[in-house]
């Protein structure tokens, strides 16, 4: 499973290059305003650190305003992977972008029907959003794990991202349920090294080599 991080923080994203463990970013707009910077420079330098898809989020509501913003996204490289909701609109535009050869992630995915038609769009990426889903007393695994089977039935190219993954369980059952991406924020990331036995026993060998005789 390829590791996206969730974030438009440059620091936050050199961590997780740093760790290894970032094949890709995605944003949003809400991610893009915690930054408190302009869209272009933030982008800017996301894409000169980053070796992978970047998605960016288009803010048009309609077909032709999404089809504008997602050339203009486009044009600031190939790893731009134009991100769309899974509206009428934004379906259409998907299915443009295909035409074209944009990548596009399609995003705020609730539904395995919502997944087969951004499939058949041609999307190159699916995002369920797990973790919004769990928040309304919904399964979120569960989706990520019926647009995997319903995606493999009929050998769709379309690659499931899970998103809004909040903690390691999230990441562990997207890996199972055969999930090709997963996206999370740096605080989940680093979540995924811990574990109390590693630090108990580090502590006992450390604790046992201060007994082993000096030569
Ligand atoms: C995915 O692309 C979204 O940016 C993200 O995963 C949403 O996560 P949240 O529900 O924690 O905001």
């Amino acid at each position: 499973m390829k590791f996206f991080i969730d974030s438009a923080n440059i620091d936050e994203i050199k961590d997780a290059i740093s760790l290894g463990l970032c094949d890709g970013v995605t944003t949003n707009p809400t991610l893009i305003a915690k930054t408190g910077r302009p869209f272009e420079a933030v982008i800017a330098d996301v894409l000169a650190i980053v070796d992978g898809p970047v998605s960016l989020e288009v803010t048009a509501l309609d077909y032709a305003g999404m089809m504008t913003q997602a050339k203009k996204l486009r044009a600031y490289g190939d790893q731009v992977v134009v991100k769309l909701p899974l509206t009428k609109d934004g379906l259409r535009a998907c299915k443009a972008c295909f035409d074209l050869g944009i990548a596009t992630n399609v995003t705020l995915c609730f539904s395995p029907s919502q997944a087969l038609i951004a499939a058949k769009a041609g999307a190159t990426y699916i995002s369920p959003f797990v973790g919004r889903l769990d928040d309304v007393s919904n399964d979120g695994m569960g989706l990520v794990e019926d647009i995997v089977r319903i995606y493999d039935n009929y050998e769709f190219e379309t690659q499931v991202l899970a998103a809004s993954l909040r903690h390691p369980q999230h990441v562990v059952q997207s890996a199972l349920a055969g999930a090709h991406v997963g996206t999370m924020p740096l605080s989940v990331i680093q979540q995924l090294f811990n574990h109390p036995l590693t630090d108990i026993g580090l502590q006992r060998f450390m604790d046992d080599w201060k007994k082993v005789p000096q030569s």
